[in-house]
């Protein structure tokens, strides 16, 4: 179950702490939603730990209180908009669907660096210190919690709550400890390292066949084409528009025969419409969510009138598992899960009222709405994960989430909303991805191009060349313009050309970053502090960023201008991968090696069964002692085998002899065991 029951303050683990106001009984805390497993505690605290929450009571509430020395960096707080680095900021785990009014009054999806809270809630600080030793503080709460960074650390929430605190020599041991207590991604599915294609909506299905041929037939690179609301029956969940796709089992197979998967869109608001038979058995099975007098509470969403499920209730995630399932059943490979903040469509910005009751079961205690709003997309996650499992238990579950909650990797990748087509929202896509990975979300990117709005052939450019190292890498647009890889004309489609080569050529190495984040909890896209935490000039450079541990990305994301970048000591050196010349294209980023590291490249392909299957080159970056080394993992990107010890965790090392380089193999392990302790 998610929740895991509370324990008395004390030190959970070798240097982690937890500390409960002193005026609160711990026994009467809600449960944990962030912890995988309860977690006793097994001493108290040390006197000599520095990192201790002062707690007080104000009008507000609860307020927890974490003093920062000189120096100190402030990271994650999951999903925000703006820089890198947070100190100065005040935010607001709350999970929401920004919008912007305009001078007309219309809404229009959008956020920037003043929005206080995005889709996901992740109630969460990563502080590294001038030293370069780092900690975190987990706020183990569901509740709306406010995080303000401008003097220290001030959390502030209306319900008492419990600060974890996780000590590290380091910024990238805080965050492996975060990804053990937490939970770390499992391993996705080859295909979901590939290009995907996505558009608000690809309808009918003649177009989405149409789209296919089209990737095929301009030979560009792509794994997934995405399938968003218009397929639906009126946008009502679990229906198929009996003209637009009256086949969607043969629309997958036709996607299948051409090499490609599809993820489909859920939402989870169900129409409330007598005679529906999804909204019939959810009222006779009681699975919406209802006011304190018991009457379902309504709100206006893409169906109109409509519903939304309870998840708390073991009985209702049930019930979405088995729809779920029953739906998968047509062939789809990945499901979608959006507005699961959750969020009705109208009035622009309205909530569900915090009144709600969720009647939970199996573990979590009844409550109000103020209380489980932020796990809602966790739990609906959840509840799709599982499906996925039951559907097709030999295959690698995938569910992107637009909502989720601290731990929520466990279940689902995430992207970044509904960003705007501009500049500005193309340099976020680096710190945000980067935040959430040191929030515990490895797995995200965002909309490719920009969702709301249209952009310029550089602006689409930019964004491919970025996209192509970011962890998911997927092109998404509302309802204006076409937005594909050919959409902007032939320089544009060359840059998407040779972007897509280079990801796809990168996947070996990729792939391998995802197992690290799979077995340790690092992210795959890293800030560059982590190459040096205790070198302050690199805390804030969030243009340039880490691809794993060896791959330095410096993307030009300004309009104007050449961006200079912070560098690491050591030598960087440059490297292609497919022919490319960022020095003159500045659509793509420079890449860089890490001298010492021996990186896997594969020879790219049109899609990621090709691209894995294709011969291997090692690149190899000798340091000043002549030396290299580097890892390849690999399995059969599909199936639970590699649980099982079917995979290959090979360490490669490179010897400067006599002016002769000598690349061999210093460690090959297939025990499953053995590689979660690397
Ligand atoms: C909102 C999501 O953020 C967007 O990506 C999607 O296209 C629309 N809902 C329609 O489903």
């Amino acid at each position: 179950m998610a929740a895991a029951s509370h324990q008395a303050p004390g030190l959970l683990a070798d240097r982690v702490a937890r500390f409960v106001p002193p005026d609160v009984d711990p026994s009467t805390l809600p449960r944990s939603f962030a912890l995988t497993e309860p977690l006793p505690a097994r001493g108290s605290v040390p006197d000599d730990w520095t990192t201790v929450p002062r707690f007080e009571r104000t009008g507000a509430g609860v307020v927890a209180t974490i003093a920062i020395g000189p120096n100190t960096s402030l990271y994650g707080t999951g999903e925000v908009a703006g820089p890198l680095l947070r100190n100065g900021f005040v935010t607001e785990v709350w999970a929401k669907q920004p919008f912007r009014i305009e001078e007309d009054g219309t809404a229009v999806p959008n956020y920037d660096e003043r929005s206080k809270s995005l889709y996901q809630a992740h109630p969460w600080v990563l502080a590294v210190r001038g030293d370069g030793s780092a900690f975190g503080v987990l706020a183990d709460t569901t509740y709306r919690l406010g995080i303000d960074l401008r003097d220290g650390i001030r959390l502030t929430c209306a319900e008492p709550f419990p600060v974890i605190v996780i000590e590290g020599a380091s910024p990238q041991e805080v965050v492996q400890q975060l990804g053990a207590l937490t939970g770390r991604i499992e391993m996705p599915p080859h295909w979901a390292l590939g290009y995907q294609q996505c558009r608000f909506s690809y309808f009918p299905d003649a177009r989405v066949r149409e789209l296919a041929r089209e990737f095929r037939s301009r030979s560009i690179p792509c794994d997934v084409i995405w399938i968003d609301i218009h397929y639906m029956d009126e946008y009502k969940v679990f229906t198929f528009d009996s003209e637009g796709f009256p086949d969607p089992g043969g629309t997958n197979d036709y996607l299948h025969e051409l090499g490609f998967k599809s993820v489909w869109i859920l939402d989870p608001a169900v129409k409330a419409e007598e005679g529906y038979d999804v909204y019939d058995e959810g009222v006779a099975q009681g699975h919406f969510l209802c006011d304190a007098e018991g009457r379902e509470h309504h709100c206006w969403t893409w169906p109109g009138d409509a519903a939304f499920p309870d998840y708390t209730r073991p009985e209702t995630r049930a019930w979405w598992t088995r729809r779920t399932t029953e739906f998968l059943g047509r062939g789809m490979d990945g499901v979608w899960v959006d507005l699961n903040e959750p969020s009705p469509i109208l009035p622009h910005g309205a909530e569900l009222p915090n009144e709600l009751l969720h009647r939970g079961g199996g573990g979590i205690t009844p409550g109000n709405h103020a209380r489980y709003h932020n796990v809602y997309g966790l739990l609906m996650a959840k509840a799709t994960d599982e499906a996925m499992k039951v559907s097709r238990p030999e295959r690698r579950p995938f569910i992107l989430s637009r909502s989720n909650y601290l731990g929520g990797q466990r279940y689902a990748a995430t992207w970044t909303g509904d960003n705007v087509s501009s500049w500005k929202h193309l340099h976020w896509s680096v710190p945000m991805v980067l935040n959430l990975g040191l929030s515990g979300q490895p797995f995200s990117g965002p909309d490719i191009g920009g969702f709301a709005g249209t952009p310029s052939r550089e602006l689409f450019a930019h964004w491919m060349g970025l996209g192509a190292f970011l962890p998911f890498y997927r092109t998404h647009n509302a309802l204006e313009g076409d937005q594909e890889p050919w959409s902007f004309g032939p320089a544009a489609e060359n840059v998407s050309r040779v972007a897509l080569a280079r990801r796809y050529r990168l996947l070996p190495y990729l792939y391998t970053a995802f197992h690290e984040a799979a077995a340790t909890g690092l992210p795959v896209a890293r800030p560059l502090f982590f190459a040096d935490p205790a070198d302050l000039s690199l805390r804030s450079e969030d243009h340039a960023f880490l691809l794993g541990g060896d791959v330095m990305v410096q993307p030009q994301l300004l309009e104007n201008g050449i961006q200079d970048f912070r560098m690491p000591t050591g030598e960087w050196r440059p490297f292609a991968l497919a022919g490319e010349d960022p020095a003159t294209e500045h659509a793509h980023p420079i890449l860089r090696l890490r001298d010492g590291a021996i990186i896997p490249v594969g020879a790219g392909g049109q899609t990621t069964e090709e691209a894995f299957k294709g011969p291997l080159t090692l690149l190899v970056s000798l340091d000043a002692t002549g030396r290299a080394s580097g890892r390849l993992y690999e399995d059969a990107g599909e199936g639970f085998g590699y649980r099982d010890g079917d995979y290959l965790l090979t360490t490669y090392q490179a010897v400067l002899d006599d002016g002769v380089v000598q690349v061999s193999i210093a460690h090959q392990e297939v025990s499953s065991r053995s590689s979660e302790e690397m």
